[in-house]
């Protein structure tokens, strides 16, 4: 792991890249400046306290810093990029703190008190990018959000930097550690709330500071695909967790999933075979690679392993001509990661724009793009017993080719999901998640 020191080395690099696409930017909407808002603090209806504050990722891709409602970035081609850092006078809560290190140095740092004194640093016409705000339409903004630009950025937001590598190794680092020590408490009977806070614990993140809700489920819990209840009660009988958690360093997420069996038996044998079929997936992440492939080989992979585990009767092929395969893994492989669990631009086409969507019946796939080296995406096979799906299958040809015994053993499990990130390079896949666990043996 690199040292704070070389990591902030090789923030002036990540600049120097986004620089560039910043001018390829500004150029498409043909604005001189852009001007990117972090975003302001929301306030619950009706009340005197705030929703978590969740920076503009556009303001994080320049500047990792988490606490800065009401801060701006000028960016000008040509100029020192300038940090408009919002610091009120406030004795009713402790200010944004500016955080210390090299990569201060990149910016023109102004400290302004209230946000309205951004507007005098708006250069006329200047792009805006972020969520539009009360009053702004005195800033003198030449155009807000316009596609052209967003399109550029969001294209190019898919290929990181290797600080941006750096600080996605950080967050699968803290994840792995924090996964760990959730196993040890399901080891030890906790409730999925327990294991939610042996969790928070380890990742040293606030519940605010996770990259998205933990979803930690107990036995038939692991069937909801985005299940955050987190029952406080342990179970009478624990059968397995499905822990879906990630982490965050300087904005950048990671997004792991694990299942765990309580016990050796089938289900072990099906998380051993999920397990060995996602990092065939895994090893498929390299530039040149059209990512739905990677899905539709998920689908033949899980096919088997159905076969295998003799849950459908039929054979893999048909298992996939009839779309069997979907009653079991109904959501897509994976997508984009980065400063966003689930980055933009996965349906994008090209630089200048346009969407491909996901081939049918595949229409939860959130990238439907090519690998280029550097693109970082996960990569999530998951076999679930759904009662609505499987019930709707019960109802069709489908029914026919499952076998409701198996099925029945099962589903007290609720289902297996094993996700990993990993990066494409020109060497092959990068598997930060699987390095990460492999650092902390
Ligand atoms: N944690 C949400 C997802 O895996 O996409
Ligand atoms: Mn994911
Ligand atoms: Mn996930």
């Amino acid at each position: 792991m690199l040292t704070n020191d070389a990591l902030d080395a090789l923030f002036p690099a990540h600049l120097a890249v986004l620089t560039e696409t910043t001018a390829r930017a500004l150029e498409a909407a043909g604005s001189d400046a852009l001007v990117i808002g972090a975003g302001f603090l929301q306030y619950r209806f009706l009340d005197d306290t705030t929703h978590p504050f969740v920076a503009n990722p556009h303001f994080k891709l320049w500047a990792p810093i988490d606490n800065a409602p009401g801060s701006f970035l000028v960016l000008r081609p040509g100029y020192k990029p300038q940090l408009l850092f919002h610091q009120p006078e406030d004795y009713w809560h402790k200010p944004p703190v500016l955080p210390t290190g090299s990569w201060l140095e990149c910016f023109d740092v102004q400290v302004i008190r209230d946000p309205a004194a951004a507007r005098r640093y708006v250069p006329a016409g200047a792009a805006f990018v972020g969520e539009p705000f009360h009053g702004m339409e005195g800033w003198g903004f030449g155009t807000v959000n316009p596609d052209p630009l967003m399109a550029v950025l969001h294209f190019a937001r898919a290929s990181k930097t290797p600080y941006e590598l750096a600080c996605l190794r950080r967050a699968a680092a803290a994840g792995a550690r924090a996964h760990r020590a959730a196993a040890r408490a399901f080891a030890a009977g906790a409730s999925e709330y327990q294991i939610h806070l042996a969790y928070l614990a380890a990742s040293g993140h606030t519940e605010a500071g996770l990259p998205y809700p933990n979803i930690i489920a107990l036995n038939e819990g692991a069937a909801v695909l985005h299940y955050t209840e987190l029952q406080s009660e342990a179970p009478a009988e624990r059968r397995s967790l499905l822990i879906d958690a990630g982490a965050q360093y300087r904005g950048y997420a990671s997004d792991i999933t694990r299942t765990h069996a309580a016990a050796p038996g089938p289900f072990a044998d099906l998380i051993a075979g999920m397990d060995a079929l996602e990092l065939k997936l895994c090893e498929m992440v390299r530039p040149g690679v059209h990512y739905p492939d990677i899905h539709l080989a998920a689908h033949r992979l899980i096919a088997e392993l159905l076969v295998t585990q003799r849950i459908v009767n039929c054979s893999a092929d048909a298992a996939v001509a009839t779309e069997l395969t979907g009653v079991f893994f109904p959501h897509g492989i994976g997508h984009l990661l980065g400063l966003q669990v689930h980055d933009i631009g996965g349906h994008q086409t090209a630089t200048e724009g346009g969407t491909t969507p996901p081939p049918a019946p595949h229409r939860y796939l959130r990238l439907t793009r090519t690998l280029t080296a550097g693109t970082v995406v996960t990569i999530e096979p998951g076999l679930y017993f759904i009662d609505l799906l499987l019930a709707k299958a019960r109802g069709d040809a489908r029914g026919r080719d499952i076998n409701w015994q198996r099925v029945g053993e099962l589903a007290p499990y609720g289902g297996v999901r094993i996700e990993d990130d990993v990066v494409a390079t020109a060497d092959g896949a990068e598997n930060l998640t699987r390095d990460a666990f492999a650092a902390l043996a």
